[in-house]
């Protein structure tokens, strides 16, 4: 019998710039329909019942784009924030972040913190922002803390788990890629091994609730073996 369980849903949200290029706007204007695209995901997440939803916003990567890329990204991520907090809390959603954020503009990251603390205590969706992160990042950055902190060999996975970012948050059950590209560029590593992917050819600014629902209805129809006969 397959696995029937879905807790949580990650999501590369790719496409932002060739969605803009296709019409000849700049590639921020891309960024700001993705944001009507993340709005559009976490409504339909929530509607949908799903109890977890990751999005991957800034890779540790991201930074070797043009200079006003990511000022304008930085810049976005501050506003939409403070923008949606008193929203997002009225839903009693919870929003996280995973990655650097001590790598990030001060203002920026004192924006984050604080809507994590906001929202702390809500028991609805729980929204995930991956900001600055990588996947190899947070597994280097949790075998630091584990020397640091003084584990022992031999390591267990449970000993690494407790030091990635969030480890009280369930595996992602479904990986979801925008824009045609099939690759995770750094997403989940650890937590994604055992996860289901679907590929979408749509830009991230086209997406939404139905293909939410498709990708979703897709996952239930196969079969999760975890190596199993
Ligand atoms: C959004 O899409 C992803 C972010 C890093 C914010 P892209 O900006 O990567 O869009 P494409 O891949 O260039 O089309
Ligand atoms: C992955 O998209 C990162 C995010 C969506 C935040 P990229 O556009 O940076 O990935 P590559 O460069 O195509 O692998
Ligand atoms: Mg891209």
């Amino acid at each position: 019998m397959s696995e029937k369980t879905l807790r949580h849903i990650g999501i590369v949200m790719d496409g932002n710039g060739r969605w803009a290029k296709s019409r000849g706007l700049p590639r921020l204007m891309g960024h700001r329909e993705g944001i009507k695209a993340v709005e559009r995901t976490i409504r339909a997440a929530k509607d949908l019942g799903v109890p977890y939803l990751s999005l991957y916003a800034f890779s540790t990567e991201n930074w070797k784009r043009p200079k006003l890329e990511v000022s304008g990204l930085m810049a976005m991520f501050k506003f939409y924030t403070n923008a949606k907090i008193e929203e997002i809390n009225r839903e009693n959603a919870r929003m996280r972040f995973a990655g650097d954020l001590d790598a990030l503009p001060s203002d920026v990251r004192e924006v984050l913190r604080a809507a994590e603390e906001r929202t702390n205590g809500n028991t609805g969706l729980e929204l995930i922002i991956c900001l600055n992160y990588g996947g190899r990042q947070e597994i280097l950055g949790a075998i630091d803390k584990m020397l640091a902190g003084g584990v022992r060999p031999p390591v267990t996975e449970q000993d690494l788990r407790n030091y990635l970012y969030l480890p009280d948050v369930p595996d992602p059950d479904l990986l979801i890629r925008t824009s045609g590209e099939q690759r995770m560029s750094n997403f989940w590593l650890w937590q994604g091994s055992y996860s289901e992917y679907y590929f979408t050819d749509k830009f991230w600014p086209e997406f939404g609730k139905e293909d939410l629902e498709q990708a979703i209805s897709v996952y239930y129809g196969r079969e999760r073996r975890y190596g199993k006969a």
